[in-house]
């Protein structure tokens, strides 16, 4: 199993992502480098997907090749800004079921509230992706992954753009069995929960909204 959080260093990402964090990046910029980075993300998450191999014939000789084992995939999206990152995703893994996640915060209890829910069949059987770009409180993630376990999933990931030391400590705390693959860890949240210095609202920048 991987680590418990994997923090992706590659030059690429670290690039990007700084171009993602400039408050003047236009939104155009911004979603174009997220698609190009959810792609290296999605590489170092499905690194350890299980391989088998085929015979197939080069045009030199016979050889046995290897190819992936036919795992099962889903792709969960926690909605809204999660789409961002699903879309260069399934690019680069396009027969990847596809599920969705909508929670939001009731302004009374504080406690995350779902309001859509959608996932693929034999989620006991799939290797299942959960995706957001932030990893801020960790109150909707582990929100989010408590509806994929009862929906029967039992091998999950987390892939998120940035984490907060908060929200990590709160994905250890109520899922250790979620390895998290992030491109930061940031260094804290503001009063208000944003990730510090982070880059803002998320879905705001990824789809021109305020
Ligand atoms: N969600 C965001 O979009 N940004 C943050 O900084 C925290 C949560």
């Amino acid at each position: 199993m991987q680590e418990h959080l994997t923090v992706v260093k590659h030059p690429l990402v670290q690039h990007k992502l700084t171009l993602m964090r400039e408050k003047d990046t236009s939104t155009a910029v911004f979603r174009q480098l997220l698609r190009e980075i959810s792609q290296l993300l999605a590489y170092e998450v499905t690194r350890e997907l299980p391989m088998t191999t085929r015979e197939i014939e080069t045009p030199m000789q016979e050889m046995d090749a290897p190819v992936l084992a036919g795992r099962k995939l889903a792709l969960i999206s926690i909605l809204r800004a999660g789409n961002g990152l699903l879309d260069g995703m399934l690019e680069l893994i396009p027969s990847a079921r596809v599920g969705f996640v909508g929670l939001y915060r009731d302004e009374a209890t504080l406690k995350p509230v779902q309001y859509y829910f959608k996932v693929p069949d034999q989620m006991d059987k799939r290797l299942v992706i959960a995706v957001d770009p932030m990893l801020a409180t960790g109150n909707s993630s582990a929100a989010a992954i408590d509806l994929l376990k009862q929906a029967g999933a039992t091998d999950i990931r987390f892939l998120c753009l940035l984490a907060a030391p908060e929200g990590v400590a709160r994905m250890k705390e109520a899922h250790p069995d979620v390895p998290i693959v992030t491109a930061s860890l940031d260094d804290s949240l503001d009063e208000k929960g944003y990730i510090l210095p982070g880059l803002g609202d998320a879905g705001d920048r990824m789809f021109g909204t305020k």
